[in-house]
């Protein structure tokens, strides 16, 4: 084992000591107060909370097909790497918090004392964003469930007779998640003569990065966040460092949005990393707690949302390959042949998925998110804690209903959702001839290339 990796894990068990001794009561079996409003930071099970159950609970009457003789031929998921460790970028900030409270803080909760005498700064630059072994055991646990909720797509005979096509980010996140979720399959099947590939593609799963429109004109320039750095200086956010710095005892002027949102990582991290209620938890209430997620969602929906046209506009290429495999697999059924590729998994991130479903159309709601409606957003369907947990995934079904043709189920997270504009008594099973007719624009459009191209 890698020094690294043996430092990772002591780290993880002192932490987890540590963190044990909390000086309240834990509400909720453990479960932070906050722990809704962990934005991309949140875990699958406060999405889905029956998992906290058993964490292989299915439902498979929620796909409802219109008729009985529906049958699914094909089955494409996008799903975001599980949990990782925090960013370098994250790390330093929250080291910068960590030592105020060691040095500075004069504050006298019980909580604050002892994060001072007992708790030990574990999270160290190497760590930069890395799956953690409860982002392995996630995307283990999606693959069993999503085999028992489609038993003849994802099944043994299809990967064995090489009917899966598994792709995913380079990103080392993405490749562990990948890792993790074959690994889920063969365990289930207790398959041990089998290797089964899965490729890199980038252009797909990191198009982000390769939308220069994008990148020149959203990613890199400060202007087009504007409304969240007007937010992180408003009179919602500014109360939130007031109360930290309140309770930490320190000057207001000293807690910045940066160490407020530190605060914030410290308990979303304990968390989903090592499942604790952290003593950090306390430097927050809810209140503070919801004015950091509006934070993050603005910062969401202005860089991959609804803010900027190009932000789902870069998800033009991987919008056609989902339709492009679609409709292989339903001509292939057509022709009468066999569907080649009947499943077809692709890992990457939240960056990947929140563009396209943007495109798509969901969670589309009827006021811009800005700086100054926090208060009207309260209901906001665009909220990235319920959407984009770790190990988040949008599920597209493809069923044969024979008489009655060719149907489509949108999934997220496990939950049929309806495609936008598309109502009805089967919404949420379409005809797949009426999904691509309310896409057609974008499916005789929406080209990558043209999209992103820089204007000169
Ligand atoms: C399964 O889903 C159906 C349809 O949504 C619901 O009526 C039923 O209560 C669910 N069963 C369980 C055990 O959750
Ligand atoms: C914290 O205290 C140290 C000395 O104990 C001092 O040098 C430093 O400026 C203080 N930092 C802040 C942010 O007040
Ligand atoms: C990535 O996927 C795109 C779209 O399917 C395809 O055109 C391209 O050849 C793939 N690249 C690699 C390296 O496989
Ligand atoms: C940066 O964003 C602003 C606001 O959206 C926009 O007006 C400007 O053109 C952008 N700059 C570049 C270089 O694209
Ligand atoms: C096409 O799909 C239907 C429904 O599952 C199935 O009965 C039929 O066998 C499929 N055709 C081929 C050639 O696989």
């Amino acid at each position: 084992m890698s020094t690294f990796l043996q430092r990772l894990i002591i780290f993880q068990v002192l932490s987890l000591c540590s963190s044990l001794g909390t000086s309240r009561p834990l509400q909720n079996d453990g479960i932070p107060a906050i722990a809704k409003y962990f934005n991309t930071k949140g875990r699958y099970e406060e999405v889905n909370p029956y998992l906290r159950e058993d964490i292989l609970a299915v439902n498979r009457s929620i796909l409802q097909p219109p008729s009985a003789q529906c049958r699914e031929i094909y089955l494409l998921a996008v799903i975001r790497h599980g949990t990782r460790y925090p960013t370098t970028k994250n790390i330093k900030d929250m080291q910068r918090l960590y030592n105020i409270i060691l040095h500075n803080a004069t504050g006298e909760d019980r909580w604050l004392r002892k994060i001072q005498s007992h708790w030990r700064m574990w999270y160290v630059d190497e760590m930069d964003g890395r799956l953690v072994q409860k982002g392995v055991d996630e995307l283990k646990h999606l693959a069993v469930r999503l085999s028992r909720l489609f038993p003849s797509m994802i099944s043994h005979e299809k990967l064995r007779g090489g009917f899966f096509k598994i792709l995913t980010s380079s990103k080392h996140r993405c490749v562990d998640s990948t890792l993790a979720f074959k690994a889920g399959l063969l365990d289930q099947w207790a398959i041990t003569d089998l290797e089964f590939g899965h490729s890199l593609n980038d252009t797909l799963m990191r198009f982000f990065d390769h939308c220069a429109k994008f990148v020149h004109g959203v990613d890199n320039n400060a202007s087009a966040v504007v409304e969240v750095n007007k937010f992180k200086q408003g009179p919602e956010m500014r109360r939130v460092q007031e109360n930290i710095a309140r309770r930490l005892g320190v000057p207001h002027s000293v807690i910045t949005y940066d160490l407020s949102e530190a605060a914030f990582f410290f308990c979303a991290y304990e968390f989903a990393i090592s499942s604790v209620n952290s003593l950090w938890c306390q430097a927050l209430d809810e209140d503070d707690a919801k004015v950091i997620e509006y934070a993050s969602d603005l910062r969401e929906f202005w860089k991959r949302g609804y803010g900027h046209d190009i932000n789902s506009k870069a998800s033009c290429g991987l919008f056609h390959d989902v339709f492009n495999r679609l409709n292989r697999a339903a001509s292939e059924n057509k022709s009468g042949r066999e569907v080649t590729e009947a499943v077809t998994v692709q890992i990457g991130h939240a960056d990947t998925i929140l563009p396209l479903l943007t495109l798509l159309g969901f969670f589309k709601d009827s006021s811009t998110l800005t700086a100054t409606n926090y208060a009207e957003q309260t209901h906001r369907s665009f909220r990235t804690s319920h959407m984009m947990p770790y190990a988040a995934n949008l599920v597209l079904a493809l069923y044969d209903c024979g008489s009655d043709g060719l149907r489509l189920q949108p999934l997220l997270n496990e939950k049929p959702v309806t495609f936008p504009g598309l109502s009805g008594q089967t919404a949420s099973m379409p005809r797949f001839e009426e999904v691509k007719e309310y896409y057609r624009e974008l499916l005789q459009g929406c080209d990558f290339e043209a999209e992103c191209k820089l204007e000169v």
